[in-house]
């Protein structure tokens, strides 16, 4: 493998010489302790262009030409030669850890800096936000430090390299791949890069080196300060510290300068200080009620002055297991989690303030209340948003060994590395009331490294249960040292249910990652949430993603579009010339394609039809009727209802909707009352759906007022039999190959048992056996066609690889149209379909789908819980979800009748037999399944329309349990019928 050309001449540079990107003991060199003193404000920012190099390999020296890249930014996304690649777990060269290739791009990023004047005497201190993935720093052409972990912050004290009031040349060298990339086998691109900001900051010699925050729910607050003098110095006499929380003074309670217990001399380098108080009335920090004191530190010289100061946030929130009960507050609180990676479609891995803000109040918006920092630490501020919005984090270290995961747990090279993680992690956001649990990392099997890392945190950290998937993987019940909590990844409803009725549950299960959301799919969302909310040990779980990590790409030179690209997407859908690129799509041969895109947003953060029934799932309000009453359940754990205003609105199948105000009752957290029915039943009607809107009262800081909240509904009365349409109409028109001819038509119904596959369809095998029975290529053959007074009835047969299908279609003319009746008989082996229904084509200019059934956002079987029974108006454009790789999209379930129209009100009304899914694209199943990427398909004019009488339920196969069995379809008989009439 190794390319002698490429590993270059011997460096003097110890910092090369050392080759520390094979070291994993080596995991940094010179950099200072992580602390939770955050230095951002005042600090001089080294974000901007700087100039670059990227050589072949790190033991290369630069030459005497630079380009130029962005910081914070990866120089994969930046005009480089080296692009993006994507693999799930394989890592992406053949190396065994701790090796990393010959070939090994290697960033080299070079400015001038002028150090203010003013900092002269000051300890000056180089952050540098992220690199992946080791980072070696030089000022000046002196080395000055090395530091591992791609997703952490490393600092290094300058003070003795650089003279303020002069200038000083910073080179930051990137090396991309290194002993650590085999601890970041991440599921996401691999980029290189400096992804976060890079700071200078000052401080005084003497200053706050960390600061630990501990609070009580009984309002108890412990702030424990750590002080340093420069360069490790001696400190000097007298110094102290104080604190403000909300404008009431805190004074120092105890100063425990380390005492050497033989001599009784106090330390003179390290010291330690403590502020305490009890709030009286504390107000208590949840996800729902965020609360958050101001707090502020401050360090005192012996004269009074200040010499350093840290502003913290502070939350009062107790977490405890209790039993296998995750207990926060003392409430065992429903996690409603999803996993969230740091991920721009435009930047690859830098992320703004305002991108995370807008993170996270969508997720407040759509009912999460908690988040997994899969598979790292996010950028710090993603924990400033989650205290302020609510959320409960699992904070989890940067260490996936995935493809070497069994080696690397037992390894010692690399228990360094994993301590180290977690530590720094543990260091960094310990202060953080969003944090309730700490994660060890993902998919590294489980190994003496993990032990190590979890008895450094079980001893700094005893106030926060850990977890980690890899230790409870065989056993849940198993009381390993590195899980206090069953975690799981895609167990199957049943699973989790059977252990928690087993006896032997000792931990309270969160599955850590459930429900794929890889394209078209979290089929029995609400099966899950139903078992866990009647299951006492089932606590929630992580939806695997919140990100589909589409880059956008431009389609002429295959080119990331990089900065500047905003504006060339909406709602999902790229700008001409662009697409949403996935793996394989930058030339890369190893690469494990669509499966980066799995979230439930679109890369644009476009909320994907998922998000609405998680929505209802979560809903905060919940509505019952049985035996004529009707009742109203406060579903929060914390709060009351008065910061949501309602309003009732009745479906009724044949005449609209009414809406009334509703005036929510006040209920607290777990209650229920009755109120009164809004609305008379018309005598004479059919069904009727009672719903509630619920939306924001007032402004909120995730919602502005009037923001829906939920839909809630119930069915007041059910559907009295369809009326059989009376005779008349025109003659019904059916040709010779047994074809209804019809004026709005293009394409006749015809039958249709084939759906374009889904990624779970495709991954977890469906699409091969419906490859195999050939229903992919179906060829319609007519064995008769009977023509009687006012009816015709059509009999064709498929040819399948497992037995011969039958249907039958009865063409009557009815009042205004036509009523077609259709049976299909499937034979025993064509035991799992992906539908059986019909399907024809209209013409164009019928542009508005309107319906009564659920909507107005895509359903399946499986997925309809949060689409209301009601009465829907869509353009037929907006129908279809741009699913990165097309596929099955745009269904509606239960739907009993619909429109297509033109703006002059002309079209076609369908009338169906009873709820039933349909869907209305401009792309034939084939249309879908022939294209790899949404710019590759061309709509066609008119409506594809397709009625189902059965449609296969939407499952997660793609990663997890395939669709359940109540949602497939039976062999066997299938009858279904509707009424076609122009408008
Ligand atoms: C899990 C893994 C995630 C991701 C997911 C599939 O096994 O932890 O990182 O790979 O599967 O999308
Ligand atoms: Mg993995």
């Amino acid at each position: 493998m190794t390319d002698p050309s490429i590993r270059g001449p011997l460096s003097a540079d110890p910092l090369i010489v050392l080759r520390p990107w094979e070291a994993p003991e080596v995991t940094s060199w010179g950099r200072l302790p992580m602390n939770a003193v955050d230095r951002r404000a005042g600090a001089l920012s080294l974000d901007g262009d700087w100039r670059f190099q990227l050589l072949p390999a790190p033991s290369m020296e630069p030459g005497p030409e630079w380009s130029s890249s962005y910081v914070p930014g990866a120089w994969t996304m930046q005009g480089t030669d080296d692009l993006p690649q994507y693999t799930n777990f394989r890592m992406p060269w053949g190396e065994f850890p701790p090796a990393s290739p010959a070939a090994n791009p290697t960033g080299v990023y070079e400015r001038e800096v002028d150090v203010p004047a003013e900092w002269a005497g000051r300890r000056i201190v180089l952050q540098v936000g992220a690199a992946e993935s080791v980072l070696l720093v030089h000022v000046d052409g002196r080395a000055v430090g090395i530091s591992k972990d791609s997703h952490l912050a490393a600092e290094f004290d300058l003070t003795d390299v650089v003279r303020p009031g002069t200038r000083a040349r910073l080179r930051l060298t990137v090396v991309k791949w290194s002993d650590a990339s085999h601890i970041e086998d991440q599921d996401q691109w691999w980029h290189g890069g400096i992804t976060r900001s890079v700071l200078l900051y000052a401080t005084e010699p003497l200053y706050l080196a960390d600061v630990t925050v501990r609070t009580r729910l009984d309002g108890e607050l412990r702030v424990d300060c750590q002080v340093r003098n420069a360069s490790g110095g001696a400190l000097p006499d007298g110094w102290y510290v104080t604190g403000e929380l909300d404008g009431q003074l805190l004074a120092q309670d105890v100063e425990f300068d380390r005492i050497n217990e033989e001599d009784g001399r106090v330390s003179d380098f390290l010291g330690e200080a403590r502020l305490e108080t009890v709030v009286r009335d504390v107000r208590a920090w949840t996800a729902e009620t965020p609360e958050l004191y101001g707090l502020t530190v401050r360090l005192h010289r012996a004269d009074g002055s200040v010499a350093d100061t840290s502003h913290h946030r502070v939350g009062f929130r107790e977490v405890e297991i209790r039993g296998r009960d995750l207990l926060l507050n003392g409430e065992r609180v429903y996690i409603r989690g999803v996993n969230r990676h740091d991920f721009h479609p435009l930047t690859g891995r830098t992320v703004s303030y305002e991108d995370m803000r807008a993170d996270l109040t969508l997720l407040k918006r759509f009912g999460f209340n908690a988040i997994r920092t899969a598979h790292y630490p996010n950028d710090p501020s993603l924990l400033d948003l989650a205290d302020e919005l609510g959320f409960y984090v699992v904070d989890e270290a940067n260490i996936e060994a995935h493809d070497h995961a069994h080696e690397i747990a037992d390894d010692p090279r690399y228990t360094a590395a994993f301590v180290d993680r977690v530590a720094r992690m543990v260091l960094r956001d310990k202060n953080h009331p969003c944090v309730i649990i700490w994660s060890l990392g993902n998919e590294s099997d489980y190994g003496a490294n993990h032990d190590a890392a979890a008895g450094w945190l079980r001893r700094h950290d005893p106030t926060r249960p850990l977890q980690y998937e890899g230790a409870a993987k065989l056993d849940w019940a198993d009381p390993a040292l590195a899980s206090d909590i069953a975690c799981p990844m895609y167990a199957p409803v049943e699973d989790c249910v059977a252990h928690a009725l087993s006896g032997k549950q000792t931990k309270p299960l969160i599955q850590c990652e459930y429900s794929h959301a890889m394209g078209n799919s979290n089929g029995t969302l609400a099966d899950h949430w139903a078992a866990i909310e009647s299951t006492p040990g089932l606590q929630g779980g992580f939806i695997w993603e919140f990100w589909d990590h589409g880059i956008l790409q431009r389609v002429n030179d295959g080119r990331p579009a990089g900065r500047g690209g905003a504006g060339l997407y909406d709602n999902g859908v790229t700008a001409p010339g662009h697409r949403w690129a996935y793996g394989g799509d930058f030339g890369e041969t190893i690469h494990d394609g669509a499966f980066i895109a799995d979230g439930v947003v679109f890369p644009d953060r476009t909320p994907k039809p998922v998000m609405y029934e998680h929505r209802e799932i979560a809903a905060p309000v919940r509505l019952e009727y049985a035996d004529g009453e009707l009742r109203v359940t406060n579903r929060q754990h914390f709060r009351g209802l008065e910061w949501l205003a309602a309003e009732w609105s009745l479906a009724l199948a044949d005449d609209g909707t009414l809406t009334a105000p509703a005036e929510l009752p006040d209920v607290r957290p777990g209650e229920t009352a009755s109120v009164p029915l809004p609305f008379e039943l018309p005598e004479d009607g059919g069904e009727a759906w009672l719903t509630v809107r619920v939306t924001t009262a007032e402004d909120g800081a995730w919602a502005p007022r009037g923001t829906e909240v939920c839909v809630p509904q119930v069915r007041l009365r059910s559907a009295a039999a369809a009326p059989v349409p009376a005779d008349g109409g025109p003659p019904v028109e059916v040709d010779d190959s047994g074809l209804l001819v019809h004026p709005l038509l293009t394409a006749a119904p015809v039958l249709s048992l084939w759906r374009a596959p889904t990624d779970n369809d495709e991954l977890g095998g469906a699409a091969v056996r419906w490859r195999t029975w050939g229903l992919d290529t179906l060829v319609r053959k007519v064995v008769g066609v009977r023509r009687e007074r006012g009816s015709v009835t059509v009999l064709a047969e498929y040819d399948t690889w497992a037995g011969v299908v039958r249907h039958e279609q009865v063409f009557t003319r009815v009042e205004g149209g036509v009523r077609v009746e259709e049976t299909a008989e499937l034979p025993d082996g064509l035991d799992d379909v992906a539908r059986v229904g019909s399907v024809f084509e209209t013409v164009a200019g019928l542009d508005v789908l309107e319906w009564y059934g659920q909507g107005p956002w895509e359903s399946y079987p499986d997925r309809s819980a949060g689409a209301p029974v009601g009465h829907h108006s869509v353009p037929v454009d907006a129908l279809f979800t741009p699913y990165l790789r097309p596929q099955e999209s745009g269904g509606r379930h239960g739907v009993r009748h619909f429109t297509l129209s033109a703006p002059d009100a002309t079209g076609l009304s369908v009338a169906l037999d009873g709820p039933r899914q349909v869907s209305v694209t401009r792309y034939r199943a084939e249309d879908l399944t022939a294209a790899a990427h949404h710019d590759e398909l061309v709509p066609r004019p008119g409506c594809v329309v397709h009625i189902d009488a059965a449609h296969r339920g939407l499952g997660t196969a793609s990663c997890g349990p395939d669709t359940s069995p109540a949602y497939l379809i039976e062999p066997g008989t299938h009858s279904w019928s509707w009424t076609l009439r122009v408008l």
